[in-house]
């Protein structure tokens, strides 16, 4: 796709996170709660610790990202995506529409732990 439209893979992968996150948001189903979230920090929380391992158990064969919470205060967050497919633009997308949906403004840093971006660290900071 990025040879077709000539825009580079981290620009898709981002626009396709952040379009993607409302029709994920929308396959929970109603009676199960959104873990009680009110902010973006406690969403990504709550796909780590519950919809990320529900995603396990429904499809054996599926391999979500592994989030490892560095530090919070009520403004910053600092956490590592861990992920083999190396879709950490994805993962930036995925948060930037889930900011929009708390109505919350984020700015977000992404420093590559490693060479693959296998291991990418998040700096999450509350405006
Ligand atoms: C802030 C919210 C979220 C973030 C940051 C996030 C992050 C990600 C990322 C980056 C991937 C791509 C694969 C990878 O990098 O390894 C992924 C995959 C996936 N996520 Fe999430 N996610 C979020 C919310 C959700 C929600 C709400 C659902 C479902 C209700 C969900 C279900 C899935 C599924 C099914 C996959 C595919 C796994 C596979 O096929 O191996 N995620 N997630």
């Amino acid at each position: 796709m990025s040879k077709k439209t000539n825009i580079d893979p981290a620009t898709l992968q981002q626009v396709f996170g952040q379009t993607v996150f409302k029709t994920l948001l929308n396959s929970i189903p109603e009676n199960a709660s959104i873990g009680s979230s009110v902010s973006t920090f406690q969403f990504i929380r709550h796909v780590e610790d519950y919809i990320h391992v529900e995603v396990k158990k429904l499809y054996s064969d599926a391999e979500p990202p592994k989030f490892h919470f560095i530090s919070e205060t009520e403004t910053d967050m600092v956490m590592d995506y861990q992920s083999a497919r190396c879709m950490s633009h994805v993962c930036l997308g995925l948060i930037e529409g889930c900011a929009e949906h708390f109505g919350e403004s984020v700015k977000v840093e992404m420093t590559p732990q490693t060479e693959d971006s296998s291991v990418v660290r998040f700096n999450l900071t509350l405006a």
